[in-house]
């Protein structure tokens, strides 16, 4: 890695978290995500969800269909986790390189996770399978509970599922997606070297006050819903560190907008045209420039056990406005428009992907 004040030279990275969508949506965003990041563990909350093995490759194949030739992309599959999948089907899928990791929704926490899981009791037997095939299990980590303060969500999830969970599943490797808090952070922390965590650009840069800024704000609605300024301050700190427990994972959750405007919008930020860019300004903020390879290159890939990457990325100090909307094309042939992250503001870097292909990083 090199750096210098007006440029930064890292390897490429990966996204550990993203929403590719299927269909026109992913036709429409398939190539921001794949563009930029080599490979991307790509979430399983499709309708239907992705629960055998032969729709996860059928999924793959889409997935690259969607992408102009050339394009050096792997998305890396996942099983959506239900009470009724079988271990074997787990396994052989693991076994067979389609399935890199399994995830748990909590049934109803959040988009397309009514098929989750309802009694994480229930999935015990998949755990001890994962835990002994060493297949990582990816958690949505709040609870559902009505009675439950929305903000408290991921703290309960903590204290009553995660830390159980671990107990019962010592050498499972598990990734708390998305964190939202400091509880979070601090939990991760002083976890075992099995306990990882990813963190979206948008908790970095935003706290609760986005969604009502002059008004109901759909666009900054996601789950988990973010939080309190503390809470993205103690975020910003842990990205920012360099530990090994953290790394890059967008959550990139495109939603059309007239379904994100609505009177029961959807949860989801669509980040990922221009997710490194917004990553490295907060890298830049906390003067951690230093730490951004780590986090957006390093971290995921040695938490998964997979080589990494050698291409070089480079990022210059070029300010670039972000588009207020993206286009994209229906099945019907009809226009449809995507709200990015970042809509109308100006961002400090730029990605130079000319320089993308010519060298590798030592
Ligand atoms: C995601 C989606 O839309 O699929 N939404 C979100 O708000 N993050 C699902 C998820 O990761 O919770
Ligand atoms: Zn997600």
């Amino acid at each position: 890695m090199t750096t210098s004040h007006e440029k930064i030279v890292i390897r490429q990275p990966d996204d550990w978290h993203v929403h590719l969508r299927d269909g026109s949506l992913l036709d429409g965003v398939a190539l921001s995500t794949a563009r930029i990041f080599r490979r991307a563990i790509v979430m399983p909350n499709l309708q239907p969800p992705i629960i055998s093995v032969e729709s996860a490759i059928k999924y793959r194949k889409r997935i690259l269909d969607a992408l102009p030739k050339g394009v050096d992309f792997i998305p890396l599959m996942t099983a959506y986790l239900t009470e009724d999948l079988s271990p074997g089907v787990l396994e052989r899928g693991h076994r067979e390189g389609v399935f890199t990791a399994a995830k748990l929704y909590p049934a109803n926490s959040t988009t397309n996770s009514s098929e989750g899981v309802r009694d994480i009791r229930a999935i015990d037997s998949l755990l001890e399978t994962m835990e002994r095939i060493d297949m990582p299990l990816l958690i949505h980590g709040e609870v559902t509970d009505p009675e439950i303060d929305i903000f408290d969500r991921e703290e309960v999830f903590i204290d009553k599922c995660l830390s159980p969970l671990l107990t019962r599943h010592p050498a499972l490797r598990v990734v708390l997606e998305h964190i939202t808090t400091l509880q979070a952070v601090q939990f991760v922390e002083s976890s075992s070297e099995m306990v990882a965590a990813t963190i979206t650009p948008h908790h970095l840069h935003v706290n609760r006050n986005a969604l009502f800024k002059g008004g109901l704000r759909s666009d900054f609605y996601c789950l988990p819903v973010a939080k309190r300024e503390l809470h993205r301050l103690a975020l910003r700190q842990a990205a920012t560190s360099g530990k090994k427990c953290f790394f890059l994972g967008t959550d990139s959750a495109p939603h059309r907008r007239v379904d994100k405007e609505s009177s029961c919008g959807c949860a989801g930020i669509f980040n990922a045209k221009f997710a490194l860019e917004s990553y490295a300004e907060v890298f830049d903020d906390e003067g951690a420039l230093h730490h951004l390879e780590a986090f957006a290159s390093i971290n995921g890939p040695s938490f998964y056990g997979m080589p990494l990457n050698n291409t070089p990325m480079t990022l210059v100090r070029r300010s670039q406005v972000v588009p207020q909307t993206f286009q994209i094309t229906s099945e019907l042939n009809r226009k449809e428009y995507l709200v990015p992250f970042h809509a109308g503001e100006t961002l400090q870097w730029s990605v130079v992907l000319d320089e993308k292909d010519s060298k590798t990083v030592s």
